[in-house]
């Protein structure tokens, strides 16, 4: 916010001292020493204003220009102060509004959070835990910073490869938290971010203009609403512009239009952000996002399951299916996630836990390892080089665990064309 404020709107109150403030739309207090002046007209709007807030507001404007002119108190209905923007550089003329700022509040930035009762400690430290889903396998502190974060009211980033879980921890974190509420926002799939995120405008033949908001305007208006943005590393560059306010920590407003004077709509208390990446673990490839979005959220990084995990995921999901089935299963993801990490891989993508959980439903409806790895597996490695290919390289390890018994026709086609002359 570089270019001056000309104008701004403020609510008018009594401090305890009795003397009429202004106050913006951040609670940031203003003492004019004007609208004290007892019996001006100015102090009489003032007074009236302050007894009936919802009907009066304050606008606070330059008139003239910006290094003679001087600044005007203008009464206003009260509706104006609805996401108004906070006084963010009003210091002309003569230092503007600025001058007025009551500095023992402190502005929004410099606010730090107070500490949280022993309630809060406690239900952190010894209850988060048992929040937590049994079928979410995510290791226990970062479960509990994912819970404390969002009391905390901050942002947080769920990092991780494609299947690990990213998006059902956010959802499982939200909505077991008491008193909370969640909304989903998938920015992967949005093609048009401002309508998505803002709104749209529509012409009505009698109302003329009409804006209406999204439902993101109302979700961030709503006080202890987790929000989800999920795929935020597919979001269109526009939608992570529009995020950038809303997101920081001394902002936490959307602007609802491009024009710097446009209205703004504040982020409610207790509104936390929780966004999932689509990025692996590696650091280069934060590059996929852009640096200033990926600092304003705390990262959480998202482990891949490890082979006993998953056997104990399945069994849980799918407990009729035999276990050395599954722990077929397990064998084989985890090697792919083992190989891929080798310093020369046959494999260049590991199988994800998704895709585990996607077999095990097959088994479990009846189909075969060999049938489900012909479905699930094979065609996510590539097949070029033939006997080298990748492809051919998990088929073989998928073999091992195929039972003899299984499809033994089709065994059979393949060996006779291998032994084909042809
Ligand atoms: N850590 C996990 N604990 C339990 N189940 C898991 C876990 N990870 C993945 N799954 C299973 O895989 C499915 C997909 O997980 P999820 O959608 O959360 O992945 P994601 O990390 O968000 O993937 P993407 O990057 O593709 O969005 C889940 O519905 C669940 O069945
Ligand atoms: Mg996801």
């Amino acid at each position: 916010m570089s270019k001056a404020q000309r104008s701004v709107f403020c609510k008018v109150v009594r401090n305890e001292n009795k003397e009429l403030i202004l106050v913006d739309s951040n609670g940031v207090e203003f003492l004019v020493p004007q609208l004290n002046e007892g019996g001006s007209s100015l102090y009489k709007r003032a007074v009236a204003a302050a007894n009936n807030p919802t009907k009066y507001c304050f606008k606070v404007r330059v008139s003239g220009n910006l290094t003679e002119g001087s600044i005007e108190f203008g009464r206003v209905p009260g509706e104006k102060f609805n996401g108004a923007e906070p006084v963010g550089n009003f210091n002309k003329p003569n230092g503007g509004l600025e001058q007025y700022q009551m500095k023992s509040i402190p502005t929004p930035t410099e606010v730090v959070a107070a500490p949280l009762e022993d309630d809060f400690l406690k239900f952190i430290h010894n209850e988060a835990k048992d929040l937590k889903p049994q079928m979410l396998f995510m290791n226990e502190l970062k479960w509990k910073y994912l819970i404390r974060n969002i009391i905390r009211g901050k942002n947080i980033m769920m990092t991780g490869p494609a299947g690990c879980g990213k998006t059902m921890a956010a959802k499982a974190a939200a909505n077991s938290i008491e008193g909370y509420t969640m909304e989903i926002f998938n920015l992967g799939s949005t093609q048009d971010p401002r309508a998505t995120l803002i709104g749209n405008t529509q012409f009505d033949t009698k109302k003329g203009t009409v804006f209406s908001p999204s439902p993101f305007v109302q979700a961030i208006q709503t006080p202890n609403t987790v929000i989800v943005l999920d795929e935020i590393t597919r979001a269109h560059p526009e939608a992570h512009n529009i995020l950038m306010s809303v997101l920081d920590a001394g902002q936490r407003y959307l602007r609802l239009d491009e024009a710097s004077d446009s209205p703004v709509v504040k982020v409610a208390e207790g509104v936390s952000f929780i966004a999932s990446a689509n990025i692996g673990n590696e650091y280069t490839a934060t590059r996929q996002l852009d640096r200033a979005i990926v600092d304003r959220f705390q990262i959480i990084e998202m482990d891949t399951l490890t082979k006993d995990e998953e056997t104990n995921l399945l069994q849980m999901m799918y407990p009729s299916i035999n276990i050395s089935s599954i722990q077929s299963v397990a064998e084989i993801t985890s090697m792919t996630r083992s190989e891929v990490k080798k310093e020369t891989p046959q494999l260049t993508n590991a199988l994800s836990t998704r895709t585990a959980v996607e077999i095990g439903s097959l088994l479990y409806d009846g189909f075969t390892l060999e049938d489900a790895a012909e479905i699930t597996i094979y065609p996510l490695f590539d097949d070029a080089g033939g006997a080298q290919s990748e492809r051919t390289y998990i088929r073989q390890f998928v073999q091992k665990f195929v039972g003899s018994t299984e499809k033994e026709d089709l065994f059979n086609v393949e060996a006779d064309t291998l032994d084909n002359p042809f």
